[in-house]
């Protein structure tokens, strides 16, 4: 029997390699598909929804070699009311098999043309076919929320009765509000034992909050993907959806929070969807602070212009004070002290003026930015010389090569070369100074943040290449400007580390 009360752990069902991968224009290798299951485990997801293995030759293969990563996360394929659907997840030796079936009238009508009683009837055949061969069955009526309340509930009981372990009441076309949400799920608790999942799609931006009302309303499982992926505007999204309940809801899963937003820039890197700066929860600006009032509020007290109750580091992101138009002088006077310069209150305001006028030009303010203004501003030249100076680069890369990056620079006054590869000739030149900096100052410098735009038009542009360099708990940003990309990324990269070696 559910409980219904705050105690209880809700459960988290990952879509990203199912729905997500459904998202228009994405396709992951196999070896992306294993990398993103071994990260969804480390999170701590209890089900991962790994493919829907009929429907074609690589999925099917990609399902298998999940199934036998050996993971703690139970294993899901999906599959439509045939037995030749089933017959594919068995194959792939998953622990659970999803059976879907068009429930609603519009549905029915036009896609399967099935009658409800043809629905019936398989629904209660299909799930004892999957329980006859010892899987965990999982029974969805799709569009559900445009279903008749009647005929759902007669669906979900016959499901239930023929051995569901548990049914999923989806918002196929993301049309359901949170209000509705509640009622609809609420009856279909008062009908069914068997836990229920929710699976909702953001038609209408209410994918989370209708997720969080359907667990109010007694559902124990919450279908999510990463960074929102699947059909038109995506699934509620798993980083959201796992902090409504933890934070707002006071209920508990078993994700490891901490590793929500490396999980989310891991699938923004193999999707190639950028996750919106604005995104909550794993967002660029999620935890940053540009405005003197905020962020003179922040330094003091962080919770006095956040949550609180969410955490950069519950997430595992971080809080940043951006330099633009609307900073204060307190940013100023924060930045400043942690690499050692103090400037008069006149100097801070200097520095104010210019760094506001810098942004008003369209420029992104970078700390790098900041640095060289405090020191024309100050006449305080930097404490120390550059640690690092560029001497030669050369890069090789084509189509049948791997990008190789060969690099000598002077660390601390000693001559250092390193020849790296990579996935492409940035890459490479950036893990070559990596690994020259490793030997001399210390591994712990990590590129957290790296931008490229082109700021003029045509293939001669000028590229210029925005960084995050964290050392420690500090992250510096610099910025590199150059007609090659390559050295545009290279010198960004050499400036924030020279920054940082003066903190
Ligand atoms: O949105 C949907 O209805 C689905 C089903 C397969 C559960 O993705
Ligand atoms: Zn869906």
């Amino acid at each position: 029997m559910q409980q219904k009360d705050r105690d209880r752990i809700v459960e988290v069902f990952d879509t990203t390699l199912r729905d997500g991968e459904q998202t228009p224009g994405i396709s992951f290798t196999k070896e992306q598909k294993e990398a993103i299951a071994r990260q969804l485990d480390k999170l701590g997801v209890d089900v991962i929804e790994a493919g829907f293995p009929i429907s074609s030759k690589k999925d099917k293969e990609a399902v298998k070699s999940i199934s036998h990563l050996g993971l703690s996360a139970r294993i899901c394929g999906l599959a439509r009311l045939l037995t030749s659907d089933i017959d594919a997840c068995i194959d792939c030796d998953v622990d659970m098999i999803h059976i879907f079936v068009p429930s609603s009238e519009i549905q029915r009508e036009h896609t399967t043309g099935m009658s409800e009683d043809a629905v019936k009837e398989q629904t209660r055949e299909m799930t004892e076919y999957v329980k006859s061969h010892g899987f965990q069955c999982m029974f969805s009526a799709m569009d559900a929320t445009r279903t008749e309340l009647r005929f759902l509930r007669e669906l979900y009981r016959i499901a239930e009765e023929a051995g569901a372990d548990i049914i999923n009441v989806p918002d196929t076309v993301g049309v359901s509000e949170p209000f509705r949400m509640y009622e609809l799920v609420s009856e279909i608790y008062k009908v069914v034992k068997v836990p229920i999942s929710i699976h909702c799609h953001n038609d209408f931006g209410l994918a989370v909050a209708n997720s969080l009302a359907a667990v109010k309303a007694g559902a124990s499982q919450v279908q999510v993907s990463v960074n929102g992926l699947g059909e038109r505007a995506g699934n509620a999204d798993l980083a959201e959806t796992v902090m409504g309940l933890n934070a707002i809801y006071g209920l508990r899963t078993r994700i490891k929070t901490e590793y929500l937003f490396e999980t989310a820039k891991l699938v923004e890197r193999f999707s190639g969807v950028q996750i919106p700066v604005t995104q909550p929860v794993v967002g660029e600006n999620a935890f940053s602070h540009e405005s003197g009032i905020h962020a003179h509020g922040v330094i003091k007290r962080s919770n006095t212009f956040e949550p609180g109750i969410m955490t950069p580091e519950m997430v595992g992101h971080r809080r940043r004070i951006v330099l633009g138009t609307h900073t204060g002088r307190h940013s100023i006077e924060k930045k400043l002290s942690e690499i050692g310069m103090s400037a008069s209150r006149e100097q801070v305001e200097e520095i104010l003026e210019r760094v506001k006028e810098l942004s008003a030009s369209g420029k992104k303010v970078t700390d790098d930015d900041l640095y060289s203004i405090a020191e024309v501003v100050t006449g305080e030249v930097a404490k120390h010389e550059r640690a690092v100076v560029l001497k030669e680069l050369s890069v090789m890369t084509g189509n049948n090569l791997i990008p190789t990056a060969s690099l000598k620079a002077i660390v601390k006054g000693r001559e250092c070369k390193s020849a790296q590869m990579g996935i492409g000739p940035v890459d490479a030149a950036i893990k070559a100074i990596q690994d020259i900096i490793k030997g001399e100052i210390g591994g712990d410098l990590q590129l957290k943040d790296f931008r490229i735009e082109a700021i003029t038009g045509g293939s001669d542009a000028l590229a210029e290449v925005i960084v995050g360099v964290q050392r420690g708990d500090r992250v510096v940003t610099a910025r590199g400007v150059r007609g090659d990309i390559v050295m545009a990324s290279v010198e960004a990269f050499i400036n924030a580390v020279n920054r940082l070696m003066q903190g």
